[in-house]
C-alpha cells in the first residue's frame, strides 16, 4: 500500500495515521522477509507450472524477487510503515521492479496463508539453529564430565547435603536435560513442516492451485488438510514456545547452581575474569551476572508461552488480526534462547572452574555418608529400618560430641551394633561412598563411565 492508496475502491478516505501506525507490523516482521521471499517463488513457480500464469510470468516473478532479496542482503531495501506488513512491502516492491505482472503474484493466495508459511520457514530454520546450540552446550557439558569422573561434590535433596556424587555424574543430569530439549525441538518441527500454502483467506481457493508443488518446492513434509485450520493454527508456535520455555527451565537451574557455586558459603566454583563482572563500588566483589541473567531472562520467555496461549483461547476461525501478535513473542524467544545457550555454553567452557580442594573437603565435612552406614548394617542382616533408627540416633550423638562418623573408634561402632567391623571406614569414606552407587543410572563411577560412553554417542547425532 502506498502513502495515499486506500485498500480498495470500497474504501474512501486513507487510515488515521496513528491508526495505519497501530496496524502496522513492518517493524518487526520485516525478519521474515526472506522467508516470504522464498515463499512466493514457490508461489510464482506453481501458478506458471498450474498454468494459471504464463511460464515468462513466473520467471519474471522470481528473477524480481531474488532481486529484492539481494537489495535487502545489501541494506538498499527498507521499507518504511506506509508497507503495513512484510508481504505488502515486497509485493509493492515488486511491481516497482518488473511493472504490472507483479501484481498476478498475489493470484490464488491471501496474507493469512502466506504469513503462516513465512513464520513455520522460518521457525524450522530457527528449530535447527537452536538445536545445533544445544549440541554445543551438550559437548561443554561432557568435556567437563570426562574429565571429573572421580571428582566428588556434595549431592543435595531440599538443598541439604544427601549423599556425595562424581561431578561427572552431576552435569550429565543436565546433559540428559538438553537432550530432551533437543528430542522436543525435534518432535515440535514435525508439526511446524506442514505447509499452509494454498489455503487461501480461509476457503480455498477457486484457482486450479497445486498446493503440493508448493510444499514441496518448500521442502514441507505435507500440507494442512483444511483450510481453515491451516490460516488460523497456530499450535506448532505455542509447541515451539513450550519446548523453548523447557530450555531455559533447565538453563535456569543450571544457573541458579552456578551462582550458588560461586558464593562464599559454597565456593565449589571461581568464577573466571572473561565471565564475571564487578561492583561500581564494592571492590570486592565478582559476581555471576551470566546466570543471573540467563535466569532472569526465563521470565520473558514464560511470559511469550503464556501471551501465545491467551492470544488464541478465545479466537473464532479462521484468521484474525489478533495472530500478528504471535511474532515479536516468537522472535524474541529465538533470540533469547540462543544468546542463553551460547552464553552459558561459554560460562561452562571458560568462565569458571571447579575447586577440586574445596569439593575434596566438602565431602567429607558432613554426614552425607549417614546412609552407608545403614546400608552397611543391611547388607549384614539387620532390616534396613532397623539399621535407619540406629544410624539416626549415631548421627545425634555424634553431632552432640562434635564428631563425624569417621571419628568414631571401633569400639563405638561396635557397640552401636556388633555387626561392624574395620572395613566400616572404607565403607563410608567418600570414595568408597560414591564407587558403591553401581545400580544403573546410579554416580558409581562404572556406571558414570557407561553414561559418558552413551553420551558421546548421543551428542554426535544430528
Ligand atoms: N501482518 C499480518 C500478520 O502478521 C499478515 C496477515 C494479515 N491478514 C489479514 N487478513 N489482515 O498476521
Amino acid at each position: 500500500m502506498t502513502e495515499k492508496q486506500t485498500w480498495s475502491q470500497r474504501f474512501e478516505t486513507v487510515l488515521h495515521p496513528a491508526i495505519a501506525l497501530f496496524n502496522a507490523s513492518i517493524s518487526f516482521d520485516i525478519e521474515l522477509i526472506e522467508y516470504d521471499i522464498t515463499g512466493s517463488q514457490a508461489h510464482a513457480q506453481m501458478l506458471s507450472h498450474t498454468g494459471i500464469i504464463s511460464p515468462e510470468e513466473g520467471e519474471q516473478l522470481v528473477t524480481g524477487l531474488e532481486q529484492i532479496r539481494q537489495e535487502y542482503r545489501e541494506g538498499k531495501f527498507q521499507p518504511g510503515i506506509d508497507a503495513e506488513d512484510v508481504h505488502f512491502a515486497v509485493e509493492k516492491r515488486l511491481t516497482e521492479i518488473i511493472g504490472d505482472v507483479g501484481k498476478k503474484l498475489h493470484t490464488a493466495r491471501s496474507r493469512n496463508d502466506q504469513v503462516g508459511t513465512d513464520t513455520r520457514l522460518y521457525l524450522r530454520d530457527q528449530i535447527q539453529q537452536i538445536r545445533q546450540y544445544l549440541r554445543e552446550f551438550q559437548k561443554v557439558l561432557l568435556d567437563i564430565a570426562e574429565n571429573n569422573v572421580e571428582t566428588l561434590i556434595p549431592g543435595y535433596t531440599h538443598l541439604q547435603r544427601a549423599q556425595p556424587l562424581s561431578l561427572a555424574h552431576h552435569l550429565l543430569a543436565y546433559l540428559q536435560m538438553a537432550q530432551r530439549d533437543w528430542e522436543r525441538l525435534g518432535d515440535v518441527y514435525k508439526r511446524v513442516n506442514i505447509s499452509p500454502l494454498g489455503c487461501g483467506a480461509l476457503a480455498g481457493t477457486t484457482f486450479p492451485i497445486d498446493r503440493y508443488y508448493t510444499a514441496k518446492l518448500l521442502h514441507f513434509d505435507s500440507i494442512y488438510a483444511n483450510s481453515l485450520d491451516g490460516v488460523s493454527d497456530r499450535d506448532f508456535a505455542i509447541e515451539f514456545l513450550c519446548a523453548a520455555s523447557m530450555i531455559m527451565v533447565h538453563l535456569s537451574r543450571l544457573s541458579e547452581e552456578v551462582i550458588l557455586w560461586a558464593s562464599e558459603e559454597f565456593r565449589f566454583v571461581t568464577l573466571k575474569d572473561s565471565c564475571a563482572t564487578g561492583s561500581s563500588i564494592m571492590p570486592q566483589k565478582k559476581n555471576p551476572d551470566v546466570p543471573e541473567l540467563v535466569r532472569g531472562k526465563t521470565g520473558r520467555v514464560f511470559g511469550h508461552l503464556q501471551a501465545m496461549l491467551v492470544i488464541m483461547k478465545g479466537l473464532p476461525l479462521a484468521y484474525n488480526k489478533d495472530l500478528q501478535e504471535d511474532k515479536e513473542g516468537i522472535f524474541d524467544t529465538v533470540n533469547t534462547v540462543k544468546a542463553c545457550l551460547e552464553a552459558m555454553t561459554i560460562l561452562m567452557r571458560e568462565g569458571l572452574e571447579f575447586r577440586p580442594q574445596r569439593l575434596a573437603e566438602a565431602v567429607t565435612e558432613d554426614f552425607s555418608n549417614a546412609t552407608d552406614v545403614a546400608d552397611y548394617l543391611a547388607a549384614r542382616g539387620v532390616p534396613f529400618r532397623e539399621a535407619y533408627n540406629l544410624v539416626g540416633k549415631v548421627v545425634k550423638t555424634s553431632i552432640a560430641a562434635g564428631k563425624l562418623l569417621k571419628d568414631l573408634t571401633l569400639q563405638e561402632w561396635q557397640q552401636i551394633h556388633p555387626a561392624f567391623a574395620e572395613d566400616i571406614y572404607e565403607a563410608i569414606s567418600p570414595r568408597q561412598v560414591v564407587a558403591a552407587r553401581n545400580s544403573h543410572g546410579g554416580t558409581g563411577f562404572e556406571p558414570v563411565k557407561q553414561a559418558l560412553i552413551a553420551a558421546r554417542t548421543q551428542v554426535l547425532q544430528q
